[in-house]
This record gives structure tokens, sequence and C-alpha cells, in this order.
């Protein structure tokens, strides 16, 4: 149904409007898009909820919020003279239907040829904001819907969300955000896999030892801990961005960029993860949650106590090794691991190359390390190529050292523009009409029923998550996953 119309000028109508990503993350990306000529000043932004505002109160919060999100050079204030004026509220209950007629108002001042809809509300009340929506007759064929996770915690209730959306869009109106594919890095991994040709012939089982993605965070849950708690480190981060870097590491090439034909591939991808079943998770798992600690220095506490001592079989942290069973990764495994309250925090992925079949360097202290790409997405966005090199120096056996290619994304560009956010990338695309950064709800289905599995895995075992340190690097168990296969985390 959705047109190739991808004329910009949309009112974006934020439900869950004054929450905690709308103030933190969706605001300042649309004001930095505006600032930077990406929006078209004619469409409004309406925050819509159940709090009652008036429009000049919620300016005024979206002001605050600015002035704490957002880069230091990036307020100014003649930009926000003009975006402030875009900006409105409807005060919203998702329930009551006749509460839908203050957007339908506000839209009626508007120029803009339609909506965008961003639910950044519980999934609990996308279906009642979509048939409410459609009661104001506020969906045509050319809105556009943009669905936050988590959707769903299992594969049932993910179909049951699906389905109440998709009794009002079709799915090419409907953008399921994973907001890890908005980043640069992300995006540059296809470059690096499909714009080289020195990869690609060794992307495979017979020059690949293995894989590793890890993503670290220093925060504890902290006033996020009633959703937390229903969701865990499993669904909260590996369902999702997780699987989504796996798949674009795993996928085979696509034969264009069109969102279908990525999307496609990673699918593939996700179908093929060898199943963990309940007998096997104990093996190919390790479930983790903090304790009190200390993290950069500072005390934290644990995660029970931030849940007022609330008693919590609630993982804060995953480890797992997964098999992708096809040709090109057949015996390659992949270890993800994410966790909150650990000593960095870091996003990568580590392609780890075989060791050389044989070594001439004879002298024992010259260890022959095989070669690793490691691509960082944060803190700072790097792409390191791990090279084993002879240390200069007129010894009688040759030393050698493991030495880093550098491509930093700041240095290699020289780029006086700031890095744009995920969010800024992947809100310019839903008003561009493009999909591939965003995942097929066949996608988000596929990942959750291997997730099922492990979670089914879960259930049926008497273990608790194993305690670790704040500021440790999770559960030695953890290490014992990867160690016991010969190998070790990248640290
Ligand atoms: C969100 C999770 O999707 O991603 C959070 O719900 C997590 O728990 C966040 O903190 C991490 O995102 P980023 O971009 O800070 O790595």
């Amino acid at each position: 149904m959705e047109s190739n119309r991808t004329a910009d000028l949309y009112n974006i109508v934020i439900f869950g409007g004054n929450g905690d990503l709308a103030m933190r993350k969706l605001l300042p990306a649309l004001y930095s898009l505006f600032k930077h000529d990406h929006l078209n000043p004619e469409g409004l932004i309406i925050g819509a909820s159940r709090t009652s505002l008036s429009s000049e109160d919620y300016t005024q919060l979206v002001h605050d919020a600015l002035g704490v999100h957002l880069g230091a050079d990036e307020f100014e204030q003649s930009v926000w003279d003009r975006f402030s004026k875009k900006l409105r509220y409807a005060e919203v209950d998702a329930n009551n239907p006749d509460s839908f007629h203050g957007i339908s108002d506000i839209c009626k001042h508007s120029s803009a040829h339609d909506n965008v809809y961003y639910f950044s509300t519980s999934p609990s009340l996308f279906g009642s904001i979509c048939e409410n929506l459609h009661r104001a007759s506020l969906i045509t064929e050319y809105s556009r819907v943009v669905l936050e996770k988590p959707i769903g915690e299992n594969l049932a209730s993910s179909k049951k969300i699906n389905d109440q959306v998709a009794a009002f869009f079709d799915e090419g109106q409907i953008y399921r955000i994973d907001h890890y594919l908005g980043k640069e890095t992300v995006q540059n991994l296809l470059s690096v896999r499909f714009a080289n040709t020195l990869f690609e012939p060794l992307w495979n089982c017979s020059a690949i030892d293995h894989v590793q993605i890890t993503v670290a965070e220093t925060v504890g849950v902290g006033s996020r801990w009633s959703y937390y708690d229903k969701a865990g480190a499993l669904r909260d981060m590996v369902q999702n961005h997780l699987l989504q870097l796996l798949c674009l590491v795993a996928m085979e090439p696509p034969s264009d960029l069109d969102a279908d034909s990525v999307r496609d591939e990673k699918l593939k991808v996700l179908r093929s993860l060898r199943e963990i079943t309940p007998d096997q998770v104990g093996l190919n798992t390790v479930r983790g949650q903090y304790l009190e600690g200390a993290v950069g220095g500072q005390p934290v506490e644990g995660y029970l106590s931030e849940g007022n001592g609330s008693a919590s079989k609630t993982e804060t942290f995953v480890a797992l090794r997964a098999e992708i069973d096809n040709w090109r990764w057949a015996g390659v495994p992949f270890y993800l691991r994410t966790g909150k309250r650990l000593p960095t925090r870091c996003a990568e992925i580590v392609i780890q190359f075989n060791a050389i079949p044989h070594s001439i360097f004879r002298s024992s202290q010259d260890q022959v390390c095989p070669n690793k790409l490691v691509i960082r997405l944060q803190p700072e966005e790097s792409i390191q190529l791990v090279m084993m090199n002879k240390v200069p120096g007129l010894e009688e056996s040759m030393r050698m050292q493991a030495v880093p290619l550098n491509l930093s994304l700041d240095k290699a560009f020289d780029n006086p523009n700031r890095t744009p956010t995920a969010y800024e990338r992947l809100l310019l695309d839903v008003l561009r009409a493009n999909q591939t950064l965003f995942m097929r709800r066949d996608e988000v289905e596929g990942a959750w029923q291997w997730i099922d599995k492990i979670l089914e895995g879960w259930k049926m075992s008497s273990e608790k998550p194993k305690p670790y340190t704040a500021g440790s690097w999770g559960p030695a168990a953890s290490v014992a996953l990867i160690v016991r296969d010969g190998r070790n985390w990248h640290d």
C-alpha cells in the first residue's frame, strides 16, 4: 500500500511524547535533523500522552531536555526559536477514542501530507492506539508507524502485537526500530564486507575461527527496574541488538541494498541458527545478576537493592555460544555477551581468523597470534585489523608483536561534521520511506523463535543467575564458556 512518495512533509506524532526515550533520544534527534536542514520546516512534531499539559508546558519540557541531552555545541537559540514553533502537545489516552480528536484538531492546522506515528509506549497499548487512530480517521495509505522495541516478550506475544498493528497498517508502512542498525559503524560493516574484495573470500569457515559480539554497559537498571525486571538482558539486548549484529556479520551478500534484499538475507541467518534446546542451555548459555560493587571508581548498588530488595531471577548479564548451520559458517562458534554494570561501555564485533598452520618462528618468546578484525561501534567508532609484525631491532631471533592497522573513522575522514546519532539516521529513513535499517515482521518473529527455546530451558532449570560484582566482566562461568573451547574473550 505504501507509495513511492518520499516527500518528507509529514507531521510526527510521538505517543509517549513526554517519556524517557522521547526526551533523551527522539526530540534531540529531531532537533538536530531540523538544525541540519533535514526536516521539512512545515511538518509539526506532536507529543501525545495521558499527562495533562499545555503545548507551552510541553515546549518548555523539550527545551529543558535538549539542554541536558544535546551535545554542547549543538543547541543554538536561533534554531530553537524556529524548532519550538513546530512543537504541539495532545493529551491522549490510548484507550479513550474521544481523546484522539486532540490530534485531529492539531493536524487540521498543518500543511503536512500525512502523519508518522511513533509508538514509544508499552507495546500492550499498540493495538488500542492503532484502533483509535483508525476511528478518528487518522490512518491513510500514506501514514507510517514506527514501533519501538520490545515487540513482545516471546514469539506468541510478538505475533499478537504484530497482528494488532497489521490490522491497520501494511507491512510497507511499519518501521520496527532497532537503534543499533542506525549506528554508523553498523552500516559501515556493510561497506567493509561488500565494498571491498579483501575480506569476502575469507569470510567463512575455512578462514575464520570464531566471532565474538560484546555489548558492555556500565549503567545499571536504575529507574527502569520495573520494565527491565520483566525483560532481562536476553530479551532487552540479545533478541534484537546482538542478533541483528550477528545477522549483518553472517548474512550472504544481498543483491542490492533494497530493504527486502537485505532483510531476506538476515532472515536466512536467523533461520539457520542452531536451536539451543533445554538440555543444551546449561552448556551454551550463562546468566548473571550484578551485586553491589564499583564502576569507574564509584560505589554502586546491586540489582536487587535497586529494586528495593525485591527477589528476582532476572538476568542482567548473558553470555552464549551460538552456531549457524549453513555452508559458510559450519563449525564457527559465535560468542555473544552483554551485561549491565560491566567495567567499561563498549560494543564491538571481533572476527578472529584461523591460526597459521605452521610457525617458522621457533623461539619460544615468539607467539604468533591469529589475525583479528575488530569492529568497534562505541564508545569511539573504529575498525582495526590486528596483524603480526616484527619488532624492530637486531636480536638474533626475530621478535613478533600483534599490531593493529587502524581505521579510526574520525581521523580517516577528518570530518568536521559531527556523527549523527542512530535515531537521527533512523527517523530520517522513516521520512524517506526507506525500510532497509528496520526489522521486518518475519525477522522479529524468527529471532523470538530462537530466543524462546533458551527462555524455555532457563525456565525448566532450577539454576538462578550467577552473581557477579558490579564493575567486573560478569560471572566466571562466562569465561569458562569460551575457555572450554580453547579461546578467550577479547578484552
Ligand atoms: C536499549 C536497551 O535498547 O539499548 C537498554 O533497552 C540499553 O537497556 C540500550 O541500555 C543500549 O543502547 P546504547 O545505544 O546506549 O548502546
